[in-house]
């Protein structure tokens, strides 16, 4: 059992991680500036943690790039924060290419905000949300670890970034031990429906826009270009339940607190791939609801393909992916249909 940090923890991702270190027996301390999300979605974790969830779990709303917030978690404590699990970002593609300054500060300068921190408290431990995009154009598919970084987009580049300043960092001296995990396309929502993703405005990912089109938010889902070079010409992605994706993160801590001092960079994906045609089609399959779709111009810093070489994963930490297709969609659904505003207080902007 360890004390733990999970930055952006009210997030899509964080809140299904936090639920899964809970059901470890971690103790944690989520931090996050609700930009993107709720604190609702903590409350709801407890809940589903059980009764003592509460207690385990202390929330703190702040910034990563104020460094008093974060020196009063790390100083402020009884025991100290063994590790940090980083998933706190800006994570839009398209928006990094408007806004690369926010993307460089928030992603970039936040993270070595906290890693400032954490050395002056004495934790070298992280286990940092890294992304498929940091491979770009990739030179073969699947994709291996040991493929090319190259970012073709702002928000890839800060992750690359990140990664690189994690190296030199474990380079620096001894006692980091660092997990990079380069995750593919997260979809899904617990299978209680109780938390999931909940953008704040237009959904920039997929599932959730296919979601709000089936419950009648948005009149149709825009698929950004049927004319790439992939069988139905529309983009091939690995979609990865986020309860998989949660549990690749118990995974990786696991290997960080029991063995030596290391970096470790993952890939975190099933190694299937499924274009968006096929995406929707087996929404409406799970869902029974009509999907309309409109194809507009491609997008700028999308690529082709993206699917992982999961190998890796499963012989250096024992995880793969258990959840099926079906799984991520019908959770989406569940979620979507109970909570079809997300967690209720957020705004959305717009609806087209
Ligand atoms: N969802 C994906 O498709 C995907 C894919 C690859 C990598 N990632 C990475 O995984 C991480 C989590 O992604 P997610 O999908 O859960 O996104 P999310 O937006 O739901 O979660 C990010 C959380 O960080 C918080 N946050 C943002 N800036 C902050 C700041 N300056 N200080 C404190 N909190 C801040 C947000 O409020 C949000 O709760 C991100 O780093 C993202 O780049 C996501």
């Amino acid at each position: 059992m360890a004390q733990l940090l999970i930055t952006g923890g009210a997030g899509f991702i964080g809140s299904h991680t936090c639920l899964a270190l809970l059901k470890e027996g971690h103790n944690l301390f989520a931090l996050d500036n609700y930009c993107n999300s709720s604190p609702r979605s903590l409350e709801r974790v407890s809940v589903l943690a059980g009764i003592d969830g509460r207690d385990r779990i202390k929330v703190v709303k702040g910034d990563i790039r104020n460094k008093d917030v974060l020196r009063k978690v790390f100083g402020g404590q009884d025991q100290p924060i063994d590790a940090v699990v980083h998933f706190a970002g800006l994570k839009a593609v398209g928006e990094s290419f408007l806004y690369p300054l926010s993307y460089w500060d928030v992603n970039v300068n936040g993270t070595l905000c906290l890693l400032e921190v954490m050395k002056t408290y004495g934790c070298r431990t992280i286990v940092f949300s890294s992304s498929a995009t940091v491979y770009g154009f990739p030179q073969k598919i699947p994709t291996s670890e040991t493929s090319n970084v190259q970012p073709i987009n702002p928000y890839g580049s800060t992750k690359a970034a990140v990664e690189q300043l994690l190296a030199h960092l474990a380079d620096s001296e001894p006692g980091w031990r660092i997990a990079c995990l380069r995750y593919f396309n997260p979809v899904g929502a617990h299978p209680s429906g109780s938390i999931g993703e909940a953008p704040i405005g237009i959904p920039n990912n997929l599932f959730p826009f296919v979601s709000q089109v089936a419950v009648g938010i948005r009149k149709e889902l825009e698929i950004f270009g049927a004319d790439w070079p992939t069988p139905d010409g529309t983009p091939v992605r690995d979609y990865i339940h986020v309860m998989d994706l949660a549990e690749g993160h118990c995974a990786a801590l696991q290997a960080l607190l029991r063995e030596p001092p290391q970096l470790i960079t993952t890939n975190l994906g099933s190694g299937q791939g499924y274009s968006v045609l096929q995406i929707v089609k087996s929404f409406e399959e799970a869902t029974g609801r009509h999907i309309p779709y409109k194809i507009t111009p491609r997008r700028q810093g999308d690529a082709a393909f993206s699917i992982a070489d999961p190998t890796f994963a499963k012989n250096r930490l024992g995880w793969a992916t258990k959840r099926t297709l079906l799984d991520m969609c019908r959770d989406s659904w569940v979620w979507q249909q109970l909570n079809p505003f997300g967690y209720g207080d957020q705004k959305d902007d717009d609806s087209n």
